[in-house]
């Protein structure tokens, strides 16, 4: 595993508990202030940007139309009688309207089929996050015995075997055709990053169309914002962060701390989309919770209240029967009005920005970030070989930093507020720390000799 340093940082850790001070502890630069929840709605508009391709999947029509044939597909499970669709039912809202997932045998499986709207942004997959990217997310429920229960290496022969399958993967894979898993993996991917929820009421009235939305949702909206805190992990144009917290549910489970390897981390599950939500009930990764109203009276102050709860939750909040139907009255502003099977309609299909050419930050023996309102101070460094990266934890949570390359593996432990890990980078490259607890919190880290240093060279 690699956890060198990270024992010693865990061990810090637990130094700090007990004494109070330690190496690694770090003064925060001020009094650790909760990150400000911007209550303007433009600011949670859908942006017009593209959808996001990963470069070693780029988006093509074909692997598109190839990728939601296969989605709609029961040849895809054992039986040959169950599909993608059967569960993500477009006519659904993505979900199955269950409260747990049944699989092709009769048997149910232990979570709540969630949504698929949004995705394409998702850093990680899974109510625990357990899949890093589509792609490795695909083959999952086919071979899952209690979801598809398909033999994997049976599949690609089953589809060969149909009169268009070998032509359509030739078409949507040039560069390396064949009716292969990785290729059907591709094209569901490519296929699930389309699902982008359409323009809803709320978009146009945060557009400006201020008779878009009846007044009920506008004051929801403040109390979504404000006083209920929702926002606080519902962020963003797709109304989440994509991270993971213990909102109190009663029942209990191992959530992302069994992805994790810890403790502090169970009862956390990723946090979903809120868009398209009046369209799959029941809710939450058990399915515990049959209606929006009942997800509402659960924040008014029915969270159970134990260690791993996250600090970003209001503790007993109390909400009016008026505030409640506020908040519904908005929940439902977020629901597009176009019939619920239709395809989305499609921004602009975009790349990653291509790479400019850009020499970066010169290269350093040792680089200082600090963590803020889920956030490193930079997107990137760099290190000269053998140089170390020192990240301090300013902000009101704890982060967990992952560093994971072939040629290093490394796991900070938890990193509680005012905690300071180092990080060593022996290897020339290119590497990517990451928060597990917040994934969409990324620093490159390029380590490599100063070649900026030397112009004349
Ligand atoms: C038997 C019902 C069922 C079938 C069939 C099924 N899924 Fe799912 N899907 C689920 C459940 C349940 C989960 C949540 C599992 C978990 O988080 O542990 C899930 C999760 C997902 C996720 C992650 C969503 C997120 O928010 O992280 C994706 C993506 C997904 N499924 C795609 C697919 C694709 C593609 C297929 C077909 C190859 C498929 N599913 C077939 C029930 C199903
Ligand atoms: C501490 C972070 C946090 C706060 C604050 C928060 N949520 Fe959530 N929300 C989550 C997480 C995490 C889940 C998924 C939990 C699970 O499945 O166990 C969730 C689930 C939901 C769902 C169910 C979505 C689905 O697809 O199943 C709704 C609806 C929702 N929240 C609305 C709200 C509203 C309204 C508020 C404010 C009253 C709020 N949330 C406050 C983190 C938060």
């Amino acid at each position: 595993m690699g956890r060198g340093v990270i024992g010693s940082a865990l061990l810090a850790g637990m130094v700090v508990a007990a004494a109070g001070i330690a190496a690694g502890q770090h003064q925060p630069a001020g009094p650790v202030a909760k990150a400000p929840i911007p209550t303007d709605p433009a600011a949670y508009r859908q942006p017009a940007e593209g959808i996001p391709f990963p470069a070693d999947n780029p988006y093509s029509r074909a692997k598109h139309e190839l990728g939601e044939r296969l989605f709609h597909d029961p040849r895809l499970s054992g039986g040959d009688t169950m599909s993608c669709a059967s569960c993500h039912d477009p006519s659904l809202g993505f979900g199955d309207g269950k409260v747990l997932a049944v699989g092709e045998k009769g048997q149910q499986a232990p979570r709540h089929t969630p949504t698929l709207w949004n995705l394409a942004w998702a850093p990680t997959l899974f109510w625990d996050g357990r899949a890093p990217s589509l792609e490795a997310q695909a083959t999952g429920p086919i071979a899952n015995p209690v979801e598809m229960a398909q033999d994997l290496a049976a599949l690609p022969a089953e589809l060969a075997a149909d009169p268009e399958y070998p032509a359509q993967f030739a078409a949507a894979f040039p560069e390396a055709p064949g009716v292969t898993l990785d290729n059907l993996a591709k094209a569901l991917a490519t296929f699930e990053r389309t699902l982008v929820s359409p323009e809803t009421p709320f978009d146009r009235w945060a557009a400006g169309d201020e008779t878009a939305v009846p007044e009920a949702a506008k004051r929801g909206f403040a109390l979504f914002t404000g006083k209920a805190q929702c926002a606080a992990c519902h962020s963003g144009w797709a109304f989440t962060d994509h991270a993971f917290y213990d909102i109190g549910l009663p029942g209990t489970g191992p959530g992302r701390g069994g992805v994790l390897g810890q403790p502090r981390l169970e009862n956390a599950w990723k946090t979903p989309t809120l868009r398209e939500v009046g369209r799959h009930a029941p809710y939450m990764h058990d399915g515990s919770l049959a209606t929006l109203e009942a997800v509402i009276d659960h924040y008014a102050g029915r969270e159970v209240e134990r260690p791993t709860l996250a600090p970003e939750l209001p503790r007993k909040l109390v909400l009016s029967a008026q505030e409640k139907a506020d908040l519904l009255a908005f929940l439902k502003t977020l629901d597009s009005d176009r019939p619920q099977d239709t395809a989305p309609v499609l921004a602009a299909l975009t790349l990653p920005a291509p790479k400019g050419h850009d020499h970066g930050p010169k290269a350093q023996d040792r680089v200082e970030v600090t963590q803020r309102d889920k956030a490193f101070s930079a997107k990137s460094v760099a290190l000269k070989p053998g140089g170390t990266l020192v990240i301090h934890n300013d902000d009101s949570r704890a982060h967990n930093i992952r560093v994971f390359a072939p040629s290093m593996d490394y796991d900070s432990g938890l990193q509680d507020p005012g905690q300071s890990v180092s990080v060593p980078f022996k290897a020339p490259g290119e590497y990517t720390a990451v928060c597990n607890i917040h994934p969409t919190m990324r620093l490159k880290v390029t380590v490599g000799p100063d070649k900026g240093a030397h112009p004349g060279h």
